[in-house]
């Protein structure tokens, strides 16, 4: 059980995710597409401030993006992941948690699974359940196919609905312009919309079995820090889907290509376009460029760390 003082929070960072690589295969039984994906983790962050309590709450804090159309309820990721671990540890206490969000909402980066991450690592310290790395990684594929790689971190290989992961290695740094949209896309609708696009023969069959697995020359550049090979290898089957639900996405990629970025892509299920720069200085020009064209851009790096407490 906790030995914090009522007033001191146990406060966990988690990041948002890129996704360098995702070919997305049939519908399995469990409704889940397979897939295979190289995730990054960007340093784009959500802040779990997490108090004793006697039950289990959720609320937004003062955050750089609107949360007010955000549900607080039981249906919210951060409390299903609270309940979920409460549960799994037989824990009776509760915790009122407090999240930053700074990940767009709905925008393909994954900032509702590291909600869910960062609460799953602020509620196993707040109540010291001590559970297995393993088992939070279980716990967080209960609670949503990217939650998992928002507690491990850095570089990905994802197989399965994502959740599969084996570690990338490699310390190179790459930077990212991304270009944040208005509003998001429902990511089932995204997927249907791959399937309804696949069935109209508007794009290609999804691949086969023997082309399921993560691009060599992706794994390749990650390890030696060659953003142009990276920029080669970038793929996302979901590009199509998002692009013919937001059309007005393919101005920006080709705005941003314009400006100097080796490679626009959709991250995840979109809205959210990530530009890979060849280094910090071509991200800062590229950002410049697309805030002049009234869009709003942000620099962030990767690989980072994955969901963790943050001291003091
Ligand atoms: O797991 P998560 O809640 O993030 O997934 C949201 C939705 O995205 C799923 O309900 C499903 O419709 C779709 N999805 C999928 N295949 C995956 C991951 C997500 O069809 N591998």
């Amino acid at each position: 059980m906790t030995n914090l003082p009522a007033d001191e929070a146990v406060h966990v960072r988690a990041p948002g995710k890129i996704n360098l690589y995702l070919r997305v295969g049939g519908v399995e039984s469990d409704g889940y597409h397979s897939l295979v994906s190289v995730y990054q983790a960007v340093s784009l962050y959500e802040d779990v401030y997490a108090w004793p309590d006697d039950e289990i709450s959720v609320s937004f804090g003062d955050s750089p993006i609107d949360t007010s159309g955000l549900a607080t309820d039981d249906t919210n990721l951060a409390v299903r992941a609270a309940k979920l671990l409460a549960t799994e540890a037989g824990v009776s206490a509760g915790a009122r948690l407090e999240i930053i969000k700074r990940v767009p909402i709905a925008g393909g980066m994954g900032g509702g699974s590291a909600d869910a991450a960062a609460t799953l690592i602020a509620c196993d310290a707040l109540w010291g359940t001590g559970l297995p790395r393993e088992r939070l990684l279980a716990l967080g594929s209960e609670l949503g196919a990217d939650v998992p790689f928002a507690l491990m971190g850095g570089a990905a290989v994802g197989t399965g609905r994502g959740d599969a992961l084996s570690a990338v290695l490699g310390k190179e740094q790459f930077h990212w312009v991304l270009a944040l949209a208005e509003g998001g896309l429902s990511t089932p609708k995204v997927y249907d919309t791959l399937d309804e696009l696949r069935r109209a023969r508007a794009v290609p069959k999804q691949p086969t079995r023997a082309h399921f697995s993560a691009d060599p020359v992706v794994l390749h550049a990650l390890r030696s820090g060659n953003a142009a090979q990276l920029a080669e290898g970038l793929v996302n089957d979901l590009q199509p889907a998002a692009m013919s639900l937001a059309p007005e996405l393919a101005k920006v990629i080709e705005l941003g290509e314009r400006s100097g970025a080796l490679m626009g892509i959709v991250s995840g299920s979109g809205p959210t376009i990530a530009f890979l720069a060849a280094d910090s200085e071509a991200a800062l020009e590229l950002q410049v460029m697309l805030s002049a064209a009234q869009i709003t851009a942000m620099h962030v790096h990767g690989p980072v760390s994955g969901a963790r407490v943050v001291q003091g």
